[in-house]
């Protein structure tokens, strides 16, 4: 089948697909990626312009694609003289910026819609309802309707942003993760309600670009899920960095008016006001189903309006499963694409599976932070019988090469099997040296099968080696007491 995209009414109404997938994040267009490898006759619906969903295009790449620019920015004004490299006048053009990360992402557009041809995914464009199952109507924006046939449906429709009531989006000055991506200047005050990855990782962008950065959070702590000790120690040095803190401090009233926006928090009984430009609120995602139609059709959701689903993602009405942030679990890109794998690799007979317990979590902030399988605390909590290794990178001749010495590996291992239950990274790198404790999650290694591993010389995953080998406290190069 050639790749035919709307409107060629006529052409797909008269077909019958294997699979439907609706929504092209990483979780819907990897499902249609693996679906079409399969030899499914596979469909991809998508309401927005381009392929890719709320990651590619306004998430986790023009956020990676603007912290990488923001922190090259950093490293110029403030390393690089320490190596020699001195550059008189430099500044942030952020029009530039913008352009390049636009860039980033128009490639990637291009590139998922090429895989989708070369992997005979049709792509209907519209947004898709689920009208009985195995009927699938796709209502293009100029207002066209078709309906398709299918023998299976994969909802893989996503999240939004989350609204607090009282502080309804409008896109100038009460913004999410969307808007705060494409500010044309760096607000001079940016007041973050949450500190969780995304206020992390935007706070940092806008704080790096000029920006006097205020995170507001609930919680005693910021990036919760994540191992507190190294938690603690980022926000410290984000503290360093110039972004100003206020745990325990719930926003209860956003008020905007002329383009400038008062926020009040209550802390200890306390009220406390603040003036900003820009209000970012990251207080999480909601699944997103409107306009889907499952509830009509019969599927159940649970009490956070998420899509139920048994380990196979089939819902309770027959031929329609769910992956990604529609159901429970992380709202992870990652996380999305190996169940949409697992899903049709299920639908096509085969047996897919997710393993949950060896899903890293990352923040990328610099340092940045990651995380996979038990922190400290949560098997404290299970009543886990535990022995930690840490090592801290100021003892990493590479790191020390780089000049990049802040934060520290941390490994949780079973204290009588020595399995790995945990690894925690916090440093410049953690999003790719974490990599390497996943697989030893995945194959159920210890922490002595990665001590006994011959790591190459000098480099930072020289790091998780000593971690790992100070379960034993052996580790190499700092003196254990
Ligand atoms: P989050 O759920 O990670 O954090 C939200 C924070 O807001 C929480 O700490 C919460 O206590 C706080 N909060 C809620 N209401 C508040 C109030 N009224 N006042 C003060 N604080 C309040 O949500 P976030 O950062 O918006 O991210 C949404 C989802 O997207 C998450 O699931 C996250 O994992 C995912 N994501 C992942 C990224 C990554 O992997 N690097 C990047 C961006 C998003």
């Amino acid at each position: 089948m050639r790749l035919r995209v709307f409107p060629a009414i006529a052409d797909v109404s008269m077909e019958k697909f294997d699979v439907v997938i609706i929504g092209s994040g990483p979780g819907g267009y990897i499902a249609a990626i693996r679906s079409g490898q399969l030899g499914l006759k596979t469909a991809l619906v998508e309401k927005d312009k381009e392929l890719g969903g709320t990651c590619l295009n306004v998430g986790c790449i023009p956020s990676k694609a603007l912290l990488t620019s923001s922190d090259h920015y950093m490293f110029v004004k403030k390393e690089a003289a320490k190596h020699g490299i001195v550059i008189d006048g430099a500044h942030a053009d952020l029009a530039k910026m913008q352009q390049r990360k636009d860039k980033v992402v128009k490639t990637f557009n291009s590139g998922v819609r090429s895989l989708m041809k070369s992997n005979k995914v049709t792509v209907l464009e519209g947004t898709g309802t689920i009208t009985a199952p195995g009927k699938v109507s796709i209502k293009s924006s100029k207002g066209e309707t078709q309906e398709v046939e299918t023998k299976n449906i994969v909802i893989a429709t996503g999240s939004a942003p989350m609204e607090l009531p009282f502080a309804k989006f409008d896109g100038k000055t009460i913004v999410s993760s969307t808007e705060g991506l494409t500010f044309a200047e760096a607000p001079k005050k940016l007041l973050v309600v949450g500190a969780g990855a995304i206020g992390l990782e935007l706070g940092s962008v806008w704080n790096r670009l000029g920006s006097e950065v205020t995170i507001l959070e609930f919680l005693p702590r910021i990036a919760l899920g994540f191992d507190l000790e190294l938690a603690n120690l980022l926000q410290r040095l984000l503290t360093a960095q110039g972004m100003t803190f206020h745990l325990e401090a719930k926003v209860t009233a956003v008020n905007s008016n002329n383009g400038r926006a008062t926020v009040i928090a209550t802390k200890d009984k306390e009220e406390l006001k603040f003036e900003a430009d820009k209000v970012l609120v990251s207080v999480g995602r909601r699944p997103f189903s409107d306009g889907l139609g499952a509830e009509k059709v019969g599927v159940e959701f649970d009490e956070k309006k998420r899509i139920k689903v048994n380990e196979h993602f089939r819902t309770n009405v027959e031929g329609i499963y769910a992956i990604g942030d529609v159901i429970a679990g992380p709202m992870l890109a990652h996380k999305a694409e190996d169940e949409g794998i697992a899903c049709v690799e299920i639908i096509a007979g085969k047996a897919g599976h997710v393993n949950y317990e060896a899903i890293a979590g990352v923040i990328y902030t610099n340092p940045e932070l990651a995380g996979v399988g038990l922190t400290e605390d949560q098997a404290k909590e299970k009543g886990v019988d535990v022995r930690i290794g840490r090592f801290p990178f100021r003892a990493n001749s590479r790191a020390l090469c780089n000049d990049d010495v802040e934060g520290m590996v941390k490994f949780v291992a079973d204290a009588k099997t020595d399995r790995v239950l945990g690894a925690h990274i916090l440093h410049h790198a953690a999003s790719e040296l974490i990599a390497e404790a996943v697989s030893v999650i995945e194959f159920g290694g210890s922490s002595e099968d990665i001590g006994r591993t011959c790591h190459s010389h000098p480099t930072l995953s020289e790091a998780v080696r000593e971690a790992a080998l100070n379960v034993e406290k052996r580790a190499l190069h700092i003196i254990n007491r």
